[in-house]
């Protein structure tokens, strides 16, 4: 398969090659820690600025992510959990009434999409007077694959956003899920401001797509099966293992993100070579252009 800028990559699709290729501590999510540096050197430069932000949950191997991990984790009681149940429930009322009383629902613009994004406003703690100011930034930081020049504006807006908030809520804590990210203490290690700033992106990135997804391709799928989504209304019972396997049925999320080989590894009978991706070798009639 064609990926960044024509190199080469190999997507694993078979169940069992796929569960070993994400143990294999081969496999690496952090490119600096498979590349040499002259590799690094050749490899697309993320901007400077950019940079804090690449020290994340999804970029990290090993004991830098355990690390991460244990600090996150703190923030992440089971009490705050509930309340975000709670608060989760009431914004899906919310969404839900607001549609009731227009008569009518545009499923991705009124509900899907508006979920995740008010959620992970109201847990970050945004004001509410800055919901339509977070969501233009947001609209900036997932299209800026798309349209860097647009794009980059808004997200360096919204990191210095994010920055103030995080050093406000560090000195001044309040109930919320920055102040706990920032009282977090594993030992004497605690989460740097751009480690908290990094990992709040990463929700808003890996919160917001995979949920639309899954409620717009689970929403078609019912309704390409109304006997399946009749068994659902009349049974509550079945509603929690039909969205797992609305899960699995619709893939919101239809690959992983990207691994490097630290070494030459054989997966399925393919050589993946260590290093970034190659131009098309042996295995080019298995690969499919992007
Ligand atoms: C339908 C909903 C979702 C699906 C299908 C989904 C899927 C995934 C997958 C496949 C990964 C692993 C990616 C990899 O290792 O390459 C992942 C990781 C992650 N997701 Fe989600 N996700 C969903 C919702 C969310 C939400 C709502 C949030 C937060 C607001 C979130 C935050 C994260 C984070 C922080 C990680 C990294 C975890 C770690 O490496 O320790 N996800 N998700």
């Amino acid at each position: 398969m064609r990926w960044l800028r024509g190199s080469t990559a190999w997507l694993i699709t078979r169940h069992g090659d796929v569960d070993a290729a994400l143990r294999d501590p081969r496999l690496r999510k952090n490119p600096q820690e498979a590349l040499t540096p002259a590799q690094l050197a050749a490899a697309p430069r993320v901007p400077k600025l950019f940079g804090p932000l690449q020290r994340n949950l999804l970029s990290l191997d090993g004991a830098d992510h355990d690390r991460l991990r244990r600090l996150v984790h703190q923030a992440f009681t089971p009490k705050r959990i509930e309340l975000m149940r709670h608060q989760m429930q009431e914004l899906a009322d919310e969404l839900t009434d607001a549609a009731l009383r227009r008569g009518s629902m545009d499923l991705i613009s009124d509900f899907a999409a508006p979920l995740p994004l008010t959620m992970i406003a109201r847990t970050i703690g945004v004001p509410e007077e800055l919901t339509p100011r977070f969501r233009a930034w947001t609209r900036a930081l997932l299209s800026v694959a798309d349209r860097p020049l647009r794009g980059v504006a808004g997200v360096l807006r919204f990191m210095r956003y994010l920055r103030r908030l995080v050093e406000a809520r560090s000195r001044e804590p309040y109930d919320d899920l920055v102040s706990a990210l920032a009282a977090a203490r594993d030992g004497g290690d605690r989460l740097s401001n751009d480690e908290i700033v990094a990992l709040l992106v990463l929700l808003l990135t890996a919160g917001h797509e995979t949920t639309v997804n899954l409620i717009g391709g689970g929403m078609l799928a019912l309704m390409e099966q109304p006997g399946q989504a009749r068994r659902l209304r009349e049974d509550d019972a079945l509603l929690r293992p039909g969205v797992e396997e609305l899960l699995r049925f619709t893939s919101p999320v239809e690959t992983a993100t990207e691994r490097w080989a630290a070494e030459d590894l054989q997966v399925a009978g393919s050589t993946i070579p260590s290093g970034p991706g190659r131009p098309p070798g042996p295995h080019a009639r298995l690969e499919k252009s992007q």
